[in-house]
C-alpha cells in the first residue's frame, strides 16, 4: 500500500508528541500532515487550543482517512491496546513506546504480518541515533560480534552530572526529569529497566531472536555509592549503564545491563550528558560507533519524522534474520570480572559466589571484592541483597562455548574437594 499522502492520527501530547507537532511544521518536504489528536486529559493545560484535540480514541482508530497511527503516550498497555487495534485496522503504525514494543514484541511482529502493515519504532531506541534500521538492514547476523553502548539518556545525564559537578543525584535526577528526558516513572530509568527494553529491541534487529523482558538481567544506578566512585576516580575511570549484546563462538546470544567502569581510552568515555553512544563490532569492519543525543522532545520527534517519512517510501522492518539464532546462553556460562560493594554485615556471604577474587577492601562500615562471577551467581547475590550491595561491571569474560565452562566449574569443584 503507497501512502504517498499521510494523514496522521497522533496519540499524546506530552513532551515528544508536541516536539513532533512542532518538527512537522518545519519539515516542508514530508506530505505528512496531523488530522487528529487523541489526548487522555481533558481538563490539562496544553500549547495548542483544546478544539484540536479528542479525547476518544476510535475517533482516529475507525477514521478511514487516516493511515497512520503515530503512538506517543506513557502508558504501555493503553499503547499495545492502540497500536494492536491500528495494526488490525489497517493502519501503519510509528511507536516511541519502548516498554510496550519489548513486551510485545512477538505478538506486534504477527499482526504486522496478519494485516500487512507496517510498525516503526525507530525513536523507541536512543531517540535520535538511527540505530534499529541499521542493525535491521546493514548488519549481517553472523558477522555482527557485538553491540555495546549507552541507551539511555537520563541515567547517563545523572552520572555525568553527579561524578563531573559533583550535583546530588536527587537533583541531577530532578534535572532530568524537568528537561523531559527521564520516564514519568524515572525507576524505570535509574533501574535499568528501559535500557533493557532498549536492548531486548536492538538484539531482535541485530540477532534475529525476541527475548522476553525477563530474559535480560538488569542492574541499574541507584545502589551507587561513595566507595565505587572514589575507586573509579583513583583511577580515572567513569561509570556509565552500558547494555550489552553479544555473539558467543557457539552461536548463542548474551544480553545484560549494568553499571560499569569505563577507562579514558573507551569510546564511550566522552559520551556524556544526555548523549546516547552505541559500538557496533562486526567481523571486517571492526568497530563503528553511533553517537547523539538519547532523549528529549526535539531528538525524539526527529526519529518520528524519520519513520514517517520512511512510510512514505514504503518501508517496514522485514525481520529478515528473525530464528536466525535460536537462544540466549545460560545465566550460569556468562562471566563478568565485577567490583561488589557490601555492607559489612554481609561479607562473609559473598566470596563463595566468586570463582575468582583479583582484590578485596574493608573499612569499618563496608568492603569491595573486585573478582570474577557467574550472571547465575550476580543474580542470586542481585536478588537477596539489592539494598545492601552495589555492582559495577570491570570487564565482560567471553568465552569459546558453554561446555568449556561445565569443564571449568567441574575442575573448580574437584579442586575444592566437594567432588571426586
Ligand atoms: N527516558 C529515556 C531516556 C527517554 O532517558 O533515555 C528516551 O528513550
Amino acid at each position: 500500500m503507497k501512502r504517498n499522502e499521510l494523514k496522521i492520527g497522533l496519540f499524546g501530547f506530552g513532551c515528544v508528541g508536541y516536539g513532533l507537532y512542532e518538527v512537522l511544521q518545519r519539515t516542508q518536504g514530508l506530505k505528512a500532515q496531523i488530522k487528529t489528536i487523541c489526548v487522555k486529559n481533558e481538563n490539562k493545560q496544553r500549547q495548542l487550543p483544546d478544539s484540536h484535540f479528542v479525547y476518544d480514541k476510535d475517533i482516529i482508530l475507525n477514521d478511514p482517512e487516516i493511515n497512520v497511527v503515530v503512538e506517543l503516550i506513557d502508558d504501555a498497555d493503553a499503547a499495545f491496546d492502540i497500536v494492536s487495534a491500528a495494526l488490525r485496522n489497517g493502519k501503519a503504525v510509528v511507536s516511541a513506546n519502548k516498554k510496550m514494543i519489548a513486551e510485545h514484541l512477538s505478538e506486534l511482529i504477527k499482526l504486522q504480518q496478519i494485516y500487512n502493515v507496517p510498525l516503526l519504532y525507530e525513536a523507541a531506541c536512543c531517540a535520535s541515533l538511527p540505530i534499529i534500521r541499521n542493525l535491521e538492514e546493514y548488519y549481517d547476523n553472523d558477522l555482527l560480534e557485538s553491540i555495546e553502548g549507552i541507551v539511555n539518556g537520563s541515567t547517563n545525564y545523572i552520572l555525568t552530572k553527579t561524578i563531573a559537578e559533583n550535583l546530588s543525584y536527587e537533583i541531577a535526577l530532578k534535572q532530568a526529569q524537568e528537561k523531559g528526558f527521564a520516564e514519568s516513572n524515572p525507576r524505570l530509568d535509574v533501574e535499568g529497566y528501559d535500557a533493557k527494553y532498549k536492548l531486548l529491541i536492538l538484539i531482535a534487529h541485530a540477532y534475529g531472536i525476541v527475548v522476553k523482558p525477563e530474559d535480560i538481567f538488569n542492574l541499574g544506578i541507584q545502589n551507587l555509592g561513595v566507595l565505587e566512585l572514589k575507586y573509579a576516580k583513583e583511577k580515572g575511570l567513569k561509570i556509565k549503564l552500558v547494555a550489552h549484546a553479544y555473539k558467543n563462538a557457539d552461536g548463542s546470544v548474551s544480553g545484560f545491563v549494568i553499571p560499569q567502569f569505563i577507562s579514558n581510552t573507551h569510546q564511550l568515555f566522552h559520551v556524556d550528558d544526555v548523549f546516547n553512544g552505541i559500538i557496533a563490532q562486526s567481523c571486517f569492519a571492526d568497530k563503528q560507533f553511533f553517537v547523539g543525543k538519547g532523549a528529549g522532545a526535539f531528538p525524539t520527534a526527529s526519529a518520528v519524522i524519520s519513520d514517517i517519512s520512511a512510510l512514505s517510501y514504503d518501508y517496514r522492518y522485514e525481520y529478515k534474520k528473525l530464528n536466525a539464532v535460536d537462544r540466549l546462553r545460560s545465566d550460569k556460562a556468562i562471566y563478568l570480572k565485577i567490583f561488589l560493594r557490601y555492607d559489612l554485615a554481609y561479607s562473609p556471604e559473598f566470596t563463595a559466589y566468586f570463582e575468582e577474587i583479583n582484590e578485596t577492601y574493608l573499612n569499618k562500615d563496608s568492603g569491595y571484592i573486585v573478582g570474577i562471577i557467574s550472571l547465575s551467581n550476580l543474580k542470586t547475590i542481585h536478588a537477596r541483597k539489592i539494598a545492601e550491595t552495589s555492582i559495577v561491571l570491570v570487564e565482560v569474560i567471553q568465552l569459546e562455548t558453554e561446555q568449556s565452562l561445565v569443564t571449568i566449574e567441574k575442575e573448580k569443584r574437584v579442586l575444592n574437594g566437594t567432588l571426586i
